[in-house]
């Protein structure tokens, strides 16, 4: 399947949930549709999104030389099968208290998000981008007035935000928080232990933090400041990506993590995101107001949010769209 000149796939033709010709189906996004009964796989990873197949369709790794494609003769092993997360959102509704009541904010909110997927969530500043993060993660400002948040069918919900970290979950902040007194190395160890529910070994912790660290171009000094006092935006980043790479959550909610880095740390963060997901198999909820991120980070889904709630989505394409025409198209119809 070639959807563009960088984005080649190869995966088995026949569906696996019968006899089907699946190159006689759609392609949806980066999903290839069966006609029969409309199951949906992932070009990446072979895996369906959606019922009645259950079973993953044999994907091969592709390279691209020029013009020529070559494909390997024996099917990628699927990292994530045995350990597939999802995050399901259903009509998820959310209030926000403000001096002059409750304010809606999400008003209707479906999305799933799987191992392996990037989503990126688009929109307008104030279109409820962020509230939708916050309030998966459990921050307690935001109230959920209707609605379900389920991780691997667990209530996310009725979980604590102790208990949905625990769980895998994980959200890097735009606006992280400093916490004097407590530095950087104990910070991660301390909730790596929790996460975990057991400390890491020492010797091969210290190790992984170093590579990290060093990946992600910090000084060693880094771990002995206290977190983020004194930390400028790209800093502040850097340790939440830094966090990513060594707690491995199942499935990560960025936060326009791209907000305030020049391109440099751009290249440097979104390199750390796609190292951790590519270690982990990590679901990315990617939220940004620009497509620059994008091209550091590629999306499977594109998510155009506005006035709290999803009003398109589609794949990558959709964000050359809005980067070219803005979101006044969308704005117009809310
Ligand atoms: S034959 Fe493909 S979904 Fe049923």
């Amino acid at each position: 399947m070639r959807l563009s000149d960088r984005e080649v796939y190869a995966i088995d033709d026949i569906c696996s949930h019968g006899a089907v010709s699946l190159s006689e189906g759609d392609v949806v996004g980066c999903e290839l549709e069966c006609w029969m009964h409309g199951s949906r796989f992932n070009l990446r990873t072979g895996v369906p999104s959606c019922p009645p197949a259950t079973t993953r369709v044999p994907v091969y790794a592709v390279r691209l030389v020029g013009d020529t494609v070559y494909v390997t003769a024996t099917p990628t092993p699927c990292r994530g099968a045995s350990r597939m997360t999802v995050l399901e959102i259903r009509d998820l509704q959310v209030s926000v208290a403000t001096e002059e009541g409750a304010k809606e904010i999400l008003r209707g909110v479906d999305l799933t998000v799987r191992s392996g997927e990037t989503h990126a969530i688009m929109g307008p500043n104030g279109s409820g981008k962020s509230t939708l993060a916050y309030s998966v993660a459990g921050h307690p400002k935001y109230l959920v007035t209707g609605g379900s948040v389920t991780l691997d069918g667990q209530d996310v919900l009725a979980m604590s935000v102790d208990e949905r970290a625990r769980a895998g979950l994980f959200l890097a902040m735009q606006y992280p928080v400093e916490v004097p007194g407590v530095t950087v190395s104990n910070f991660l160890r301390t909730a790596k232990s929790a996460i975990d529910g057991q400390a890491p070994k020492l010797r091969t912790w210290v190790k992984d933090v170093r590579a990290a660290m060093d990946a992600l171009k910090m000084d060693p000094t880094f771990a002995e400041r206290n977190v983020n006092e004194g930390f400028s935006g790209g800093e502040k980043k850097r340790h939440e990506v830094l966090q990513l790479e060594l707690l491995r959550p199942k499935i990560a909610l960025l936060d326009e993590t791209d907000s305030g880095l020049d391109v440099d740390a751009l290249r440097v963060v979104s390199e750390g995101v796609n190292r951790a997901k590519a270690a982990n198999d990590m679901g990315i909820l990617l939220i940004t107001h620009y497509t620059r991120i994008l091209r550091y980070i590629e999306p499977d889904y594109v998510h155009v949010f506005v006035d709290g709630r999803i009003v398109q989505q589609g794949g990558p394409e959709l964000a050359d769209e809005l980067e070219a025409n803005g979101y006044d198209r969308y704005l117009a119809q809310a």
